[in-house]
Order: structure tokens, then sequence, then C-alpha cells
């Protein structure tokens, strides 16, 4: 049986019905043939975009000489009223001097001193799943809402029931409603001075989740200048020094970044966990695997390694669901990749999503295959064209800290709970994240 794909779109089409396909869902506007190809050529009357779907131009464009290709400012603009200058949009020194700033908070060590909060949320998690027995539950909302949770006792100490938390998540959710989706701004035909559009609702939504996060935000600075901050993410980014300038972030740069780690670090990881979820619903033997595996799960970070089926399960989840589906660079230099000659300006276009189920690559690219990591050909292509949280100095802040909330979320729920599926396959869509077009039903079923 192959998991849910979206039905490809007819090879050829015309401009006119491309941007119509694309403004329904980036995934079906593509047609099958990009899950063979190498490099594919998007043309366009104002400029070229690329897709490169070949490790060693992957390998170029993230690792090798990620400055020649900065973060495309046709994406960014999309984000612009939420994120401000946050280090997702930023790039150059601006981006340099806050990844020096920020990622201190994401290492190892601070993990383990994060893992209670992430455990608190799952515990969290199976309570509000437990109303939920016997019945039928719309997962993808379940799923954000822990990873919302996360978010919050991770970063401010805070349980999304607190007051503000609460309110910028219900707001976040408004925002995606109302906002464009991320990368349409790099394949549309529209020339760079024609103007973007913000629906007002889009801004006034964006501008009150920022009125709350520099609610808490300058709360949090008071505490630290008062001696009485918890020791959580938000404390230690805020008194991280640049080692470099001597300078740390001031409240405004902090409200970017909180910004991008709420929406970065909760969309994405319900994405992972919603598909998670649906993939072991869909094989059962699978939860079951899962269950076995966490019957003594005890609150321990070290215990989080040697949960290795779920880890499999999950990486193999964000190799068929990659939760970022598409991102976005632009040429800085003349290049030539391939037969071609990119010009100054180009979109070149990386997509987690096609490299992930490239047929050249992959041994059953479309099946869902959690042992395929144990195989020589799982082991080659997860160094060479797996890239869920992206690679090279630009890679996800969060990749480690989301490898342990996925897993032990996984485990937690399973361990708890026996799920299956209910209704329709659900229809994987691209939104801001990969997600599902009419939602992922499951019933829940306690297991003891
Ligand atoms: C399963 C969960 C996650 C996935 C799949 C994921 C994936 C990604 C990807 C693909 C990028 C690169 C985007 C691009 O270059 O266009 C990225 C960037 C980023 N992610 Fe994550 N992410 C996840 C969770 C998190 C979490 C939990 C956090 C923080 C708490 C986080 C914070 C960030 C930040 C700050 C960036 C921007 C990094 C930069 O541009 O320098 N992510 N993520």
């Amino acid at each position: 049986m192959i998991p849910p794909k979206p039905a490809p779109r007819p090879e050829k089409v015309t401009l006119r019905q491309y941007v119509k396909l694309f403004r329904k869902d980036l995934l079906s506007a593509q047609p099958a043939k990009l899950y063979r190809a190498w490099m594919a050529e998007f043309r366009t009357p104002f400029f070229r975009s690329y897709m490169i779907n070949q490790p060693s131009l992957v390998k170029t464009v993230l690792k090798e000489r990620p400055d020649d290709f900065p973060k495309s400012q046709r994406v960014s603009e999309g984000l612009k009223p939420l994120l401000g200058e946050s280090v997702f949009l930023t790039n150059g020194e601006v981006w340099k001097r806050q990844r020096r700033i920020i990622d201190p908070a994401f290492e190892g060590g601070r993990l383990r001193d994060t893992f209670p909060a992430m455990w608190a949320a799952s515990e969290a998690a199976v309570t509000r799943l437990d109303g939920h027995v016997g019945q039928v539950v719309e997962i993808e909302e379940e799923t954000s809402h822990a990873a919302a949770d996360v978010i919050f006792r991770t970063l401010f100490s805070i349980p999304i029931e607190h007051e503000v938390a609460g309110k910028v998540f219900d707001e976040f959710r408004t925002y995606q409603r109302s906002a464009p989706i991320v990368n349409l701004g790099a394949f549309l035909p529209l020339p760079r001075w024609f103007p973007r559009f913000f629906r007002k609702d889009t801004k006034r939504t964006a501008a009150s989740i920022r009125g709350l996060i520099t609610q808490l935000t300058e709360e949090r600075m008071q505490a630290i200048q008062a001696g009485e901050a918890p020791d959580d993410l938000a404390t230690k980014i805020m008194t991280t020094v640049d080692p470099e300038t001597g300078k740390s972030f001031d409240t405004n740069e902090m409200v970017d970044q909180v910004a991008i780690f709420f929406l970065a670090g909760h969309e994405t990881s319900a994405s992972a966990l919603a598909w998670t979820l649906y993939l072991c619903a869909l094989f059962p033997e699978w939860q079951e695997k899962i269950a076995e595996e966490a019957a003594d799960l005890i609150e321990d970070f070290s215990a989080v390694s040697k949960l290795k089926i779920s880890r499999d399960v999950f990486r193999e989840a964000l190799r068929l669901y990659p939760p970022v589906p598409m991102m976005v660079r632009e040429a800085t230099c003349p290049e030539h990749f391939r037969d071609r000659d990119i010009a100054v300006g180009s979109q070149v276009v990386i997509s987690p999503w096609h490299l992930h189920r490239q047929e050249r690559l992959w041994d059953n690219p479309d099946g869902f295959d959690p042992m395929r990591w144990q195989t020589d050909n799982g082991k080659q292509c997860m160094r060479e064209a797996y890239v869920p949280f992206s690679a090279g100095s630009r890679v996800c802040t969060g990749a480690g800290f989301a490898m342990v909330e996925g897993v032990l979320m996984l485990s937690m729920i399973l361990k708890h709970f026996r799920i299956t599926p209910v209704g329709d396959a659900p229809v994987p869509i691209a939104h801001l994240t990969v997600r599902s077009r009419d939602g992922i039903n499951l019933r829940l079923e306690r297991r003891f």
C-alpha cells in the first residue's frame, strides 16, 4: 500500500493554468516527471526558476557556497508582516550575527535542559487526547496544540493554557488562514516592482501577534534585569552576547526571533507529528512496535536516544511528508548547472518533497518503509538526498530539538493509545507547511 501522494498535473499546461493550479496547491501543480528529473526549468516572462533535484547541486547550493545563494527575497515578502527581520528571512552579516546569538541556545547540552518542558508537554498532550477516547479526532488540530505547548514551555516556561500563549496560538491560526503561501512569489511571474497585496486581516493579525509577543518579551527583559528570570530558551537567547560585536538582542530584535521560533517551531513539528501518526494508523504493525518500545519510557533525557524504532518511523514520515516542501534561493553570480546557464537573479528551488522521492535514488521511493534506514541504499540516501531540516550553515536551528520532541511525543502517544484511520485518505497539500487538505481523522482507543 502506498501512502497518499498528490496527483501530478498533466505534462503540458499553459502558464495561466499553471498559476491557477499553483494557487490551489504547490504540490499537485508539478508534473510527474519532476520525480525523475535532476533539474527542471520554469520559465516566466520576468525571471527563471530552476528546481534542482540532484544531490551534488543541492550540496553546492546549501553546503558549499551558501553565501552565493542567499534566501530569495521574493519568498520572504509573504512573511515580512509577521516575522520582520527574523533569522529565517535575513541574509549576509545580519543573519550571521543572529545565528551566533541563537545557536548556543539549541546546542546539545541545552536540549537536555529543555527536556523536562518537552516531557510535561507530552504528558499534557496525552491527557488532552484521553478526553477523546472512543471518538474520532482531527489529529492536526491536536498536534498543533501540542507543538505550540512545547514552544511556549521551552521558550517562556509557560503552558499553552497561559492567557497570552493561548491568544498567540489562536491568532496564528487566523494568520495561516489569511496569509499567502510562502513560496508562491518564487514561481509566479510577477516582476519585482509589482505591488504585493497583503490582505488587511493578514496585516492586522500579524500586528496583534507581534503585540502579544512584545508583551512576553518585555516582561522577560524586566525579569532578567531583576535577576528573577527562569532558565529557559528565551532567557538564554536574550542574555547571550555576540562574541564578535559584544552586543545582544534588544527587545525588538527578540520579538522577530520569537515570532519565527513560534512559527517555524510549531507549524513544522505539528505537521510532522500528524503525518507520522497517520502513517502509524495506516500501518498498525508499526504502532505496536513503537508502543512496545515505549512501554518502560520514563522521564529521562537519555532514554529518548533508545527509542530507535520511533526515530526510524519519524524519519520516514519526514521523508514522505517533509513539513517544509520547498526552499528557494537566489543566484547572485552567473552559474552553469548541468547543461544550463543560470542568470543572476534566477530562483533556485530545492524541493525536499521531490528529492526525498527522487526515483533514480531511492528504493521504493513512495513506499512507507522505516527499515530502509538500516539498508545501504537508505544510509546513502540519508547522507545525500535527505534534507527535511535543510543542510549547511542555514540548517534548521531547531533540528535536534525537533527530533527529540517528535520522537518523544510519538512514543508517548502510542504508548497510551491505539489509532485507526477514519474516512477518505488525507490529501497532502502545501500551505505554509505540508498539511492535509481536509484534515486527518483518526479514531482513538486507550491501550490500557
Ligand atoms: C519537524 C520539525 C521541523 C522541520 C521539518 C524544520 C525544517 C526547517 C527547514 C527546512 C528550514 C530551512 C528553511 C529554508 O532554508 O528555507 C528551517 C529553518 C529554521 N527552523 Fe526549523 N524545522 C523544524 C522545527 C523547528 C523548531 C522546533 C525550531 C525552533 C524552536 C525551528 C527553527 C527554525 C529556524 C529559526 C530556522 C531559520 C534558520 C536560518 O535560516 O538560519 N525549526 N527549519
